[in-house]
């Protein structure tokens, strides 16, 4: 049998950031879109256009800048929101026009309130109009796991004759089972006229811990595109994983038949990447990229990989891209050799963030022995993370100990150009870092989560902060690192500030009210 091509559709940057607290700003879009673009994937689908003011700029700048893989937009289908997306794409070498409308009978009486028969009218007009600006047109029956499967087929028929490309099977709630899910797409294959000109996608959530499993099974009965993001992150409980699916089809490669562009090596980079900027943290166990994926702890399991690694490995970790911790720089290292490392680490940065990173370099390799890797990945995150701020560090200092009643003392910059001080006791030090914080900014949040993990090993590492705080009914995430622990802490909770306050400046201007789907 022979193997046929798989498309990889990434939605991290549109139901990826529908992750509750998982907004990235424009830089950081650029940097996870030019990942995907190294990693591989077909298709970016980089926002919904007509959101919000920044997703279209991030659209539009992905269109611009990332060459190399087809750029996509979503659109509701009405003239507004195709016009919209296209606006924002209309520059890019290989534009689609992603467009969608419920179908479900939930959707169609209770949120839609619209009849089949104008479900179909609509949707045939939507995919006209994006067909008018571009050849590239995929259409998505929203809910279709829970439609009737034969409005189902003539909803997907009619889309079709209007000039669709892809056709997409979203299951937006995670309902589907398995052998349902891949029914319903024989079904389609069987049943409606032309859909052998178009490709056939698939689209889970994972509200049932299923979207991989369905996602394989409708590849076995024709589809051939799968919408996934890095880490699974998404909606709810989330999407399709792009990692656990790609590996599943080149690990059973002999079963699936099927071959897919991704670079794998990259896979563990990617992950790391997406999950430092959106800060939503990878499970130690999850599949291919958790730091436990290759870990065999049992007795037996070593004895057997120690005698032949096929005892108990499917998979080699250097090919998702795993590396030991390397040793790799140390103080008397050239800017030259950090630049190259950066870019073999697959950071894309500019000039100015480069100076930035090699600042830092030197200010540790100063306070640390050995650099390795990690370390420099989180200079490199930093520094792309690094965008205007309100509040910056001057300086912190904290009292601790039995018998003391915890405090700390902080100094802010305002970007004002004015220093302001002060000082505040806490139930610990970190906790009086944080309430000084509060009071110099003004900005009270509502702590939900706060953990300290080491970068990399030894005595000297960098400790990294991970915040997750509630602002307004928002969830805001910042990490920040440090060789000190309490300036890391300081760090990590003067961007979840900075980010509460320019979400209250975007609430503001009335444009940037958001427009959200699964
Ligand atoms: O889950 C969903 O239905 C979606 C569509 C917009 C494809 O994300
Ligand atoms: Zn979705």
């Amino acid at each position: 049998m022979n193997d046929q091509k798989l498309i990889i559709f990434d939605t991290t940057l549109r139901d990826g950031e529908q992750s509750p607290g998982a907004s990235m700003n424009l830089a950081e879009k650029l940097e996870i879109a030019f990942a995907l673009r190294d990693l591989g994937v077909d298709v970016i689908e980089a926002g919904f256009p007509i959101a919000s003011p920044g997703d279209f700029e991030a659209v539009q700048a992905v269109a611009r800048q990332v060459e190399g893989t087809t750029i996509c937009g979503l659109a509701r289908c009405n003239s507004a929101d195709i016009d919209r997306a296209w606006q924002a794409l209309c520059d890019a070498p290989k534009p689609r026009i992603h467009v969608f409308l419920a179908t479900s009978a939930i959707h169609r009486e209770f949120k839609l309130h619209m009849a089949k028969d104008e479900i179909v009218r609509r949707a045939i007009e939507g995919v006209l109009r994006a067909k008018s600006y571009c050849e590239d047109v995929e259409f998505s029956p929203e809910d279709a796991a829970r439609t009737e499967l034969d409005f189902l087929a003539e909803v997907v028929e009619k889309a079709i004759a209007a000039g669709a490309t892809t056709i997409n099977i979203p299951d937006t709630v995670g309902y589907a089972v398995p052998a349902q899910y891949s029914a319903a797409i024989r079904y389609l294959k069987e049943n409606v006229p032309g859909i052998d000109k178009v490709v056939l996608s698939v689209h889970c959530h994972n509200d049932l811990g299923l979207a991989v499993s369905n996602s394989l099974a409708a590849l076995m009965d024709g589809a051939r595109q799968v919408e996934c993001t890095i880490n699974g992150i998404g909606e709810r409980a989330g999407n399709c994983a792009l990692e656990e699916i790609v590996m599943a089809v080149r690990t059973r490669q002999d079963y699936f038949h099927l071959i897919t562009p991704i670079q794998t090596r990259r896979l563990y980079h990617t992950s790391r990447l997406v999950s430092r900027i959106t800060g939503i943290q990878v499970q130690r166990n999850k599949a291919i990229v958790g730091q436990n994926a290759f870990a065999h702890e049992a007795g037996i399991h070593q004895d057997g990989m120690l005698k032949d690694r096929s005892t108990y490995e499917i998979m080699r970790p250097e090919d998702v891209g795993f590396q030991r911790t390397e040793l790799v720089l140390g103080k008397h290292s050239g800017r030259h050799a950090l630049r190259q490392r950066i870019a073999d680490l697959g950071f894309h940065l500019t000039d100015e963030q480069l100076l930035h990173v090699f600042d830092g370099f030197k200010a540790l390799a100063d306070r640390k022995k050995e650099v390795y890797d990690a370390d420099i990945e989180a200079l490199a995150e930093t520094a792309i993370h690094t965008g205007p701020a309100v509040w910056t560090l001057e300086a912190v200092t904290c009292n601790a100990g039995s018998g003391t009643v915890p405090s700390a003392a902080v100094v802010l910059w305002h970007k004002d150009g004015t220093l302001c001080r002060d000082a505040n006791v806490g139930d610990g030090p970190v906790d009086a870092v944080f309430k000084t914080i509060e009071r110099i900014t003004g900005v009270d949040v509502v702590l939900r989560e706060f953990q300290v993990r080491s970068v990399t090993i030894g005595e000297d590492a960098q400790g990294e902060a991970q915040i997750e705080a509630e602002h307004n009914g928002r969830i805001i995430r910042g990490r920040a690192v440090s060789t000190d622990i309490i300036e890391a802490a300081a760090l990590a909770f003067l961007q979840v500030i900075n980010r509460a306050l320019l979400r209250e400046q975007l609430r503001m201007n009335p444009q940037t009210e958001e427009v959200i789907v699964s």
